[in-house]
């Protein structure tokens, strides 16, 4: 056991995370000069362009009516009952307070729209990833507006997300809590199974035991299974009346044991303060709850490259093409896509790109460009992923992977799996299947970050090689235009036997309903949806969010304490 120990700080001792953040200091990016992808919009594709932008603007409309419909939360009585009768501030507002600035990644606003069980907006629960003193910080924030901010199953799902996110960027995690616990008539969906309720839980543990920072505000109820978010965390701030933690309320007191008791004497802030010990910040009014919290990641060990060097964050070269246009490059179907190249050139920095087998398996593109200033390797489809293009999907995320490079997909699949009539068809998916799963093989091992955005079709197996939910991207954005099923509205012929023509119709409907942009964000199947023009800001933040992990120096004190013992 010895000898395990020193093995374990031996190569721990390697590379500290001091020696880390003083390389970070003498850091010097190497220059890049990647060529510049000209691409503007020829007159030949204007008519797809022109048929991709009006349908991109019906796409726009509905975005803004579902944020406008979440943006009001449980709706005017909700509202009422929170601010007037309970008195305490909405979720946005609470954000607003402990936040830098604007600047919030939302992380799947439409999650809970259109559910069986009804809409749920913001599934009950705001999460996103905001900066606090310049550190990037994951929030779950309940919205006691809907249902006295109570979980349901998709409460729970976004909960567990954001935790894997926070998990998987070692981001410090802060619990905005006001939530009376399970959704009850809907218990058997949330309490008994290993990724329902519990695990919000097992994940604190976890997340503590990896030095991933977890504070707790409780802004409002934590009745029942949320009373152990705050007990949990490794610091909780409560407060003055609207902050209440016990297992079961005043009601079920009076039940049991007869006796009257009021919330604030049953669980109140000063109870947890001063008695219980569950607690250890106790606010008078919730602005103070906010300033408490700002303080507490000041006390948080990481060191941010800037604030050593007062270097501004180099933004990186816009691009040369406007990120308006494109909304008519976003494909409203697989038939309308044009070449993948045009939409990167609006995405990188100065439209520049450093391709890597341009002239081989040309239906996926590959290359290397730079995002607000981060290197990434951008892997595209460009038309079916056939066995040429899979097989330099390898070799590139192979590549990516040994220089440590993140990884962004542009996923555009085809709409259906290739039919096999033929002797020749069935060699030719043979090889396919083959260079395929060694695509899928090299994504799931590489051990960079990747993001994903779906900015056309995401069906069938060419999504897994895409690096689709599957297979743990760090982020996964849709575009509203995206379509989402295992092959697209209009090839259901390909899933049925032949002259099966009331059943495909049947079918082709479903598919066209169930694979909207909106349908899969209700699920929860992404991280959100984003507008293409928006996509070069939350691709920078994302890259940003994952490199903050270097600059968290605590990580070395478990080092030590090994070499302690
Ligand atoms: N399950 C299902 N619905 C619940 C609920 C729960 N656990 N808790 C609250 N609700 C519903 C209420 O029925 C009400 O529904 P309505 O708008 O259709 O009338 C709505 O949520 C708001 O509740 P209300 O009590 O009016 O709001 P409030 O702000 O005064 O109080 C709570 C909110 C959460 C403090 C309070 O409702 C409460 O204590 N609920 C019970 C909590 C509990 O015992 N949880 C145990 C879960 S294991």
């Amino acid at each position: 056991m010895h000898r395990s120990i020193i093995r374990f700080a031996e190569q721990h001792w390697q590379c500290p995370a001091r020696c880390v953040s003083s390389a970070v200091r003498r850091r010097k990016v190497l220059r890049s000069a990647f060529p510049v992808l000209d691409q503007p919009l020829l007159p030949i594709q204007r008519h797809v362009y022109e048929a991709n932008l009006r349908h991109s603007i019906a796409c726009r409309k509905k975005y803004s009516e579902l944020k406008e419909k979440v943006r009001k939360g449980g709706g005017d009585s909700g509202i009422a009952r929170h601010t007037q009768r309970n008195r305490k501030l909405l979720v946005r507002d609470r954000l607003h307070l402990l936040l830098d600035d604007e600047d919030f990644l939302e992380l799947s606003p439409f999650a809970g729209l259109g559910l069986p069980y009804g809409d749920i907006p913001s599934a009950g629960c705001l999460t996103g990833i905001g900066r606090i003193n310049g550190l990037w910080c994951l929030f779950i924030a309940n919205d006691a507006t809907v249902k006295g901010g109570t979980a349901y199953p998709i409460t729970v799902k976004k909960q567990l997300r954001a935790q894997e996110i926070a998990i998987q960027n070692r981001l410090p995690c802060v619990y905005l809590v006001d939530s009376g616990g399970a959704f009850l008539p809907l218990q058997s969906e949330i309490f008994p199974d290993k990724n329902q309720g519990g695990r919000t839980f097992y994940n604190e543990a976890i997340m503590s035991a990896m030095k991933i920072p977890q504070v707790a505000v409780v802004c409002g109820s934590c009745t029942a299974g949320g009373a152990y978010i705050p007990t949990m965390a490794e610091e909780a701030v409560m407060v003055h009346r609207i902050g209440t933690i016990f297992l079961g309320g005043p009601p079920l007191v009076k039940a049991a044991t007869g006796e009257e008791v009021t919330p604030e004497e049953l669980g109140g802030a000063r109870l947890h303060a001063e008695v219980s010990g569950c607690v250890d910040h106790f606010a008078w009014v919730e602005k103070e709850a906010f300033d408490y919290t700002r303080n507490i990641i000041s006390t948080l060990n990481f060191q941010l490259p800037e604030e050593e060097e007062g270097v501004k964050k180099d933004a990186g070269e816009e691009p040369l093409f406007s990120s308006e246009e494109l909304l008519g490059l976003a494909p409203q179907s697989y038939g309308h896509s044009l070449d993948v190249k045009m939409i990167i050139s609006r995405l990188t920095d100065g439209s520049r790109f450093q391709e890597f087998k341009a002239r081989y398996g040309t239906t996926l593109v590959t290359g290397f460009a730079k995002i607000s200033g981060h290197l990434v390797g951008i892997v595209a489809n460009n038309g079916v992923l056939s066995r040429d293009a899979a097989l330099k999907g390898s070799h590139f995320v192979q590549l990516c992977d040994q220089r440590d490079v993140p990884l962004l997909f542009l996923q555009n699949t085809a709409p259906a799996a290739a039919l096999t009539l033929s002797a020749a068809q069935a060699e030719a998916n043979g090889n396919r299947l083959k260079a395929q799963g060694s695509m899928m093989s090299a994504v799931a091992c590489a051990s960079v970050p990747k993001i994903t955005v779906v900015i056309g079709g995401c069906h069938g197996a060419d999504s897994y090689a895409m690096c689709g939910r599957a297979f743990d991207p760090n982020f996964l954005f849709l575009w509203p235009n995206a379509r989402v099923s295992l092959t697209a509205p209009g090839h259901a012929a390909s899933l049925l036997p032949p002259d099966e023509e009331q059943q495909e119709e049947n079918l082709n409907e479903r598919l066209k309903e169930e694979s909207s942009a909106f349908f899969s964000s209700g699920r929860m199947w992404d991280d959100g949806v984003v507008l293409p023009q928006d996509t070069r800001k939350v691709l920078g933040d994302s890259l940003d969010i994952i490199k903050q992990q270097r600059y968290q120096l605590s990580t070395e004190k478990q080092r030590s304490v090994v070499l302690r013992v």
